[in-house]
């Protein structure tokens, strides 16, 4: 504990610790996504697992670990070791210097890629935002030097998110983080995401013959194969909705890709890692990116890190003679040595305590569970996922499919969820096409036991909130 931590809760006395700090945070404080005027956060006074214990000893499960980044759960004291002992000594180096853990985590990134698809350089950076950041600005010089300067634009899906930066909020497709930044970037194309139980197009899957991914070709000849840089996607979408796309979808989006000489980049921000189930969620699909983008997980949450994962091929287009060649692109903590030890050590982890297979197989007991307690439930229209990532589609309706949005409900939801020590969150629901649901994501190393109490939590909310329709 910092020492001006230590000495404020000497000076306050323990019982009105939880208000100084509301106090403080009121006064001082201005949080992401928050209207600091209603915003009374809980303070979290220790972490152990998947458990949150606050000031007053209350303790939550967190089913969303964290911001679906928190993969190993609290307290990994080895990961704490190898970050201590980076920052003691080599903890960051400037260019032309390197730290040998920055290298050898490259190399087991690269040990862990499907061979097929020829994945042989890692470029670190510190975000998921700026990693796709650089994936862009990656594809569009590889175009430049590679002989086809009016390559620019970049496709990505409604209702994806690829982070809060001015391109990658750009390629963004989730209408309330984007609204009102407009105009944002000229050259970004929103197509309709794979979506099928309100498919853009009206079709039933699979009779529509996946209408979404041939419609990608026909924006690419519409808007001129000749002008399209990249075509962006999460493989299962992530907090725009939680889509789990049908089979073929992205064999079928691979192939239109490089018949048009466009990019395929899977942001597996958060699926990668084992959060599907696969230690990468593009592997449940056949998909074959030209740039895969990584974050979240890579550290299981302890450091921040990101990588941009790619080709000879589009490597070789930098690696020339000349000098003004090079990646011109570069943020400041990128890769830095502290991340990279705990990325290092975060996979020793995964591999060591089995946690891909373990989400996979937790994941199937979460499945059954969800469907035992909720498929017939009022409120609840579908569910779906793979691994430990899983959806619940909430609708009024099931008939006429209209979604829960009433604040007032999903204010009960959240209620319930926090008085029965729950965290978990709902995706989606910005307008009535892109639905809502509610998502399970824990930490990898969660239980069974553990699943069955979320399960539990759940039902008891959904319950509450049908007395409140
Ligand atoms: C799929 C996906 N891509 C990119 C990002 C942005 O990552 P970051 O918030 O680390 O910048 C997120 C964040 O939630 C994400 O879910």
């Amino acid at each position: 504990m910092a020492q001006a931590q230590r000495s404020r809760e000497g000076e306050v006395k323990q019982k009105d610790l939880s208000q100084h700090y509301l106090d403080l945070y009121q006064k001082c404080y201005w949080a992401p996504l928050t209207q600091m005027k209603s915003s009374k956060p809980i303070f979290i006074k220790s972490a152990q697992g998947c458990w949150l214990t606050d000031f007053s000893g209350k303790r939550y499960l967190d089913c969303g670990a964290g911001f679906v980044n928190v993969n190993l759960g609290w307290g990994q004291k080895e990961i704490a070791q190898v970050m201590y002992e980076k920052a003691a000594g080599v903890m960051f180096l400037g260019p032309g210097f390197i730290d040998p853990v920055q290298v050898l985590l490259a190399e087991k990134l690269l040990q862990l890629m499907p061979p097929e698809l020829g994945l042989k350089k890692v470029f670190f950076q510190t975000g998921g935002s700026e990693a796709n950041e650089a994936a862009f600005k990656m594809a569009r010089q590889y175009h430049l030097q590679s002989g086809h300067p009016t390559k620019y634009k970049v496709i990505s899906h409604w209702m994806g998110y690829h982070g809060a930066t001015a391109a990658a909020l750009s390629a963004s497709g989730r209408l309330g983080r984007r609204v009102r930044f407009e105009p944002l970037m000229p050259g970004f194309i929103h197509v309709a995401p794979p979506y099928c139980y309100r498919c853009f197009f009206g079709q039933e899957y699979p009779s529509c013959g996946i209408l979404c991914a041939q419609d990608v070709a026909r924006i690419i000849e519409l808007e001129g194969p000749e002008t399209i840089s990249a075509y962006i996607s999460e493989p299962m979408s992530g907090s725009g909705g939680q889509n789990v796309p049908p089979p073929e979808y992205f064999e079928k989006i691979s192939q239109i890709c490089k018949e048009n000489n466009v990019l395929l980049i899977m942001d597996e921000i958060i699926t990668g890692f084992g959060r599907t189930g696969k230690m990468f969620a593009m592997s449940h699909y056949n998909a074959r990116p030209d740039i895969l983008v990584l974050g979240k997980g890579l550290t299981g949450g302890y450091a921040p890190l990101s990588a941009v994962v790619t080709t000879e091929a589009i490597f070789n287009a930098f690696y020339t003679e000349r000098d003004k060649d090079k990646f011109d692109h570069v943020i400041t903590y990128g890769g830095n040595p502290v991340s990279c030890a705990a990325g290092l050590k975060a996979i020793e982890i995964m591999e060591r305590d089995g946690l891909v297979e373990k989400s996979r197989l937790l994941g199937e007991y979460l499945g059954k569970k969800l469907g035992e307690a909720l498929k017939d439930h009022p409120l609840v229209a579908f569910i779906d996922g793979k691994g430990l990532r899983y959806k619940i589609e909430l609708v009024i309706d099931k008939k006429t499919k209209e979604p829960l949005l009433a604040p007032h409900l999903l204010q009960r939801l959240k209620q319930v969820y926090m008085e029965n020590g729950l965290i978990g969150s709902v995706v989606g629901g910005e307008v009535a096409s892109v639905g809502i649901s509610a998502s399970v994501s824990p930490p990898l190393i969660i239980d069974k036991a553990d699943l069955d109490f979320a399960v539990g939590v759940i039902k008891t909310a959904l319950d509450e909130v049908v007395k409140k329709i």
